[in-house]
């Protein structure tokens, strides 16, 4: 399918090149066209890759996928345009982090989050809160971590929901292992995981791990 990413970092450059893998079409957004990282991704993607503006991307994309630093992903979903979002699966990986005091804070937590404010702001657009729990190389590679763990899905449109866990098995998350939370507010808490997901991090000195869940 034609597949709009949005946000050209590692995430961006990450998601976009697998789903090239996986047999899509895919278009990278940036605030400009010709942006440096998207152009140079659209080279090493070949002909199934291309770039442009968020708008751009938006309007390519039958799906996009918001890989924005969270702190600008409203602003870069304006840019993209309602009508361009309107009816489309929009799958949201950003986290609302806030480095600018020098530490971690979440600027959007408790009872709210970045999917939440994503999907007031667009309302037309069926928000999916996925993979924004694992680091960019775990998002298409999960073989990379042992075991049975697992992603989040939740948003409100069912058929949004399926239509991203497909996405998910073809970057390698088979369906057994994508945990449905239900709704949009359940962003809260896959978003509250960060600060946890940070520590582990530096506890390990790696971002090659992953949350198994266990039941009785
Ligand atoms: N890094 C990871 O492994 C990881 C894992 C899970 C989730 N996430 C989340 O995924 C998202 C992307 O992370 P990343 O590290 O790949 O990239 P990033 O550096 O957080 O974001 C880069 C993208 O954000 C856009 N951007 C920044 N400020 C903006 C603004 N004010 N208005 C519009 N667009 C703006 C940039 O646009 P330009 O291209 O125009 O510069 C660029 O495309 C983040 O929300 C992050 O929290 C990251």
């Amino acid at each position: 399918m034609r597949i709009g990413v949005l946000g050209t970092g590692t995430v961006g450059q990450t998601v976009a090149l697998a789903l090239v893998r996986a047999g899509h079409e895919v278009r990278m957004g940036a605030r400009q066209a010709g942006n440096e990282r998207a152009v140079g991704w659209a080279e090493e993607a070949g002909a199934a890759g291309s770039e442009g503006t968020f708008a751009d991307a938006t309007g390519f994309g039958e799906l996009v996928v918001n890989c924005t630093a969270g702190t600008g992903s409203l602003e870069a979903l304006a840019a993209a345009g309602e009508e361009r979002l309107a009816g489309k699966t929009l799958i949201d990986v950003a986290n609302p982090l806030d480095f600018s005091t020098g530490e971690l804070r979440l600027f959007a937590c408790n009872d709210d989050s970045l999917g939440e404010r994503i999907q007031a702001a667009f309302p037309r657009a069926r928000v999916i809160k996925a993979l924004n729990t694992v680091n960019a190389a775990v998002m298409v590679d999960p073989a990379s971590v042992p075991g049975d763990h697992v992603v989040f899905v939740c948003g409100d449109d069912d058929g949004a929901k399926a239509e991203a866990t497909g996405l998910l098995g073809d970057l390698g998350w088979p369906a057994a292992r994508v945990v449905d939370l239900g709704d949009i507010t359940a962003a809260r808490g896959t978003e509250m995981y960060l600060p946890l997901w940070l520590r582990m991090m530096q506890t390990f000195g790696s971002a090659t791990f992953n949350i198994a869940v266990t039941r009785g």
